[in-house]
């Protein structure tokens, strides 16, 4: 039997505070704004909020670019207005949980700027630095290696003449986490704020923290910009279990908070024990990728005819990872964050069936086991943008790779593209009412808002019973009604039918309770046979006991 904690049970919300709700109407979100949403929040049904980091930051990674991870950032507010919203949060009885950023900070960051001021100075090792290699008259980076963000993992400092390591962009310098007083000085931030209040943390690209040190070239080919895309030099590295485990030691658990670590994609189980096993004292999940793009299409010159939901494919990942770890660590799900595209544009049908195609999803996320986490906006169904310039597009990895890619490409091909896989699509204003700027802010907003917010918004869904939002609110009343809590939450998950290239079905069972869900990604009718004692929840109001076939994007939740 598991130790059962609260964060088990929990329903997660993520908040991309940049974009969520601008309180004092200058255009861009704030904590405030989230102050005035907690009643939206707590009506949702949500008992645990992540918030995006809000760190002062030059926002060159929108705010994961940190220059003081001791106060808030101007543009969110202040460190009083933070304290605030724990506390209201907290009396809602709602959870906050912070984006800790420790694998990079900012290049404006005072350790950084010391330490890229001499060879000598004292912050100087708390960054990567390696020095250049000549070849053929050029001065080259230390090694070939590729960054998330664009080019090489190294930068160039002209004043010291070597090269920093930089994993993601160049404003972001890597931390040496081999260093112990930089792993100190980490630390101290984690306790400070868990002393202010805050319930535990997403933990940014936890993957990282670890480089393989002895600094030699991938064999791996290079790619278009003359690096090799080689992650596992700085992926899931053995030393970094020993760093997590002495955070863990020293700092959270001393705590009662939570913890979920980002591992992104290259982790299997194995790893994911490591990370977050129930004996691992290390974190207590781990969100993985696996799931995020199953669908084809997502190639920068597939059309739009091939963009079809590989449902076997996401069922498989998803199950891998929920067997995988079955009696030996907790599972997060989410759909999608910050970093992915819209869900309902990748995997449903927002133009045909937005209202089925989101309640099915929605259907889904709310009863696998594991804590779930839902991504703001993904419960009115927001969609992928609609941006018709370049310009538009905010997103670093976007300025850095588009004009690469505009040279290879016609604009509309490359719009296509973006539209499609861009960060810029979850990171629009939310969508609160019809007006001009959806009721985010009353001026212009820093991201430009969907036009579809003169259908698509909260205010219009708050009214209309069948709506994505009352769907959603319904899933987790379902989640957390006592009768149910047992099983969805904590009951036994198999697959249905695993090779069905149509439907997600699927079992939850505990002592007490058989569930059935059943699931139709498809905007067709499909054949699909069950027979339950009862229906506890359907997006379609004639849903009957004994069906033969679901129809287009039917999702049910049977009691057997
Ligand atoms: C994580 C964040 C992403 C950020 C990156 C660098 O992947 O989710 O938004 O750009 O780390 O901090």
């Amino acid at each position: 039997m598991i130790e059962k904690k609260w964060w088990m049970q929990a329903v997660g919300y993520q908040i991309y505070p940049r974009t969520f709700y601008d309180a004092n109407q200058d255009g861009v979100g704030d904590l405030r704004g989230i102050i005035t949403k907690l009643d939206y929040l707590n009506e949702l049904g949500i008992d645990l909020i992540w918030i995006g980091p809000f760190y002062r930051s030059p926002m060159d990674d929108n705010g994961y670019d940190v220059s003081d991870f001791y106060d808030v950032d101007p543009m969110f507010g202040s460190l009083d207005d933070a304290k605030e919203l724990i506390e209201k949060a907290h009396a809602k009885g709602i959870r906050i949980i912070l984006d800790l950023v420790l694998n990079h900070t900012s290049d404006e960051h005072p350790w950084f700027m010391e330490a890229r001021s001499s060879v000598d100075n004292p912050k100087r090792d708390y960054y990567i630095w390696q020095k250049g290699k000549e070849v053929e008259g050029k001065h080259l980076p230390p090694t070939n290696w590729g960054s998330f963000f664009e080019g090489s993992a190294w930068n160039y400092d002209a004043k010291t003449e070597e090269f920093y390591m930089k994993i993601f962009s160049n404003k972001m310098p890597d931390l040496n986490w081999a260093n112990p007083e930089l792993r100190e000085e980490m630390f101290k931030v984690a306790r400070w704020w868990l002393d202010q209040g805050v319930d535990g943390f997403r933990v940014d690209a936890i993957a990282h923290l670890a480089r393989d040190l002895s600094f030699t070239d991938s064999e791996l080919p290079l790619n278009d910009h003359g690096v090799a895309p080689d992650w596992a030099k700085f992926s899931n590295r053995e030393e970094l279990f020993d760093y997590i485990h002495e955070f863990n030691e020293k700092v959270l658990s001393h705590y009662d908070c939570m913890s979920v670590g980002e591992v992104g994609g290259g982790a299997k189980i194995e790893a994911g024990v490591r990370y977050a096993g129930y004996d691992a004292q290390a974190f207590n999940m781990v969100f993985n990728f696996d799931h995020c793009w199953s669908k084809g299409g997502m190639d920068i010159l597939n059309d739009d005819d091939k963009m079809i939901v590989d449902v076997v494919q996401l069922k498989e990942n998803m199950a891998y990872w929920i067997n995988g770890m079955k009696d030996k660590g907790w599972l997060p799900h989410y759909w999608l964050n910050h970093d992915h595209p819209r869900v309902i544009s990748q995997y449903g049908d927002p133009e045909h069936n937005h209202r089925l195609s989101g309640m099915m999803l929605g259907t889904i996320l709310l009863t696998l086991p594991g804590t779930p986490f839902i991504y703001n906006g993904e419960e009115i169904g927001m969609t992928n943008v609609d941006y018709e310039s370049i310009d538009d597009f905010k997103d670093v990895w976007v300025k850095n790779n588009a004009p690469a890619l505009l040279k290879k490409y016609p604009l509309e091909l490359v719009l296509r593209h973006l539209r499609r896989t861009s960060r810029d699509n979850a990171r629009t204003p939310m969508q609160w009412t019809d007006e001009v700027y959806a009721g985010f802010s009353t001026v212009e907003p820093i991201q430009k808002i969907n036009r579809n917010r003169s259908w698509l918004n909260v205010e219009a869904q708050e009214k209309d019973d069948q709506s994505i939002l009352n769907h959603y609110r319904r899933l987790i009343h379902l989640r957390k009604n006592p009768d149910y809590l047992e099983t969805l939450v904590f009951g036994n998950f198999a697959l249905l039918d695993p090779k069905n290239p149509d439907v997600y079905a699927f079992t939850r069972t505990s002592s007490q309770k058989k569930i059935t869900v059943i699931a139709n990604f498809r905007a067709s009718t499909v054949q699909f046979e069950h027979q339950a004692k009862a229906v506890c929840l359907s997006n379609y109001l004639d849903t009957k006991l004994n069906i033969t076939e679901l129809r287009p994007y039917e999702a049910i939740v049977f009691e057997d």
